[in-house]
C-alpha cells in the first residue's frame, strides 16, 4: 500500500497528539491526583442538614476573615437555598466587595443540578450524595446570574440566583 507523503505526516501527527494527550491525562491522574472535586465527600442526601456547613443557620454567606467568605448551598427542585435573612425572608442574592474569596460548598436533596457563576469561572456539578466546593476570587464587579446547568426537571429554568460584586 502506498501511502502520501502527507498522509504519513498527518498520521503521525495525529497519533502522536493523541499519546500525549493521553500522557498529560494519566500524569494529571495519577501522579498529581487531580480528580472531579465533587467526588472529595460524601454526604447522605436524605440527611443533609446532619452536616455542619448545610444546617439551616450556616447556609448562605459567612465572613471567615478580611476578604474571605463562604457560601453554603443546599440545592432541590427547583431551588438554591441561601437560607434566610433578617426578615426570615430566603436570600437569593450574594454580596461582596470586588476582590474577595468566595468559597462555595454545595450539595443536592434530590436529583443532579448545575452551580453555575454565569461570567466567572464557578461552575461545579451537584450530586445526591456528594459535597461539591469551589473557590474563586471576584475579580470584576457587577452581577452575575447563578444558574442551574443540569437539566433537573420542569423548573429546571426557574432555578437560579445572583452574585453581585460590588
Ligand atoms: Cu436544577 Cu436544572
Amino acid at each position: 500500500m502506498h501511502l502520501h507523503k502527507y498522509e504519513k505526516v498527518w498520521l503521525t501527527f495525529g497519533m502522536a497528539s493523541l499519546v500525549i494527550f493521553l500522557l498529560i491525562i494519566g500524569f494529571a491522574a495519577f501522579w498529581k491526583g487531580t480528580h472531579p472535586q465533587s467526588h472529595l465527600e460524601t454526604i447522605d442526601p436524605n440527611n443533609v442538614e446532619a452536616h455542619d456547613s448545610f444546617k439551616p443557620e450556616n447556609l448562605g454567606l459567612t465572613e471567615v476573615a478580611d476578604g474571605k467568605y463562604k457560601v453554603n448551598i443546599v440545592a432541590s427542585a427547583f431551588n438554591y437555598d441561601f437560607g434566610v435573612d433578617k426578615d426570615e425572608k430566603p436570600v437569593k442574592t450574594i454580596r461582596v466587595p470586588q476582590g474577595s474569596t468566595i468559597l462555595f460548598t454545595a450539595t443536592t436533596k434530590d436529583v443532579v443540578h448545575g452551580f453555575q457563576v454565569a461570567g466567572t469561572n464557578v461552575n461545579m456539578m451537584l450530586e445526591p450524595g456528594h459535597i461539591s466546593r469551589f473557590e474563586a476570587v471576584m475579580k470584576n464587579k457587577g452581577e452575575f446570574t447563578i444558574v442551574c446547568n443540569e437539566y433537573c426537571g420542569i423548573g429546571h429554568h426557574q432555578m437560579f440566583g445572583k452574585v453581585e460584586v460590588y
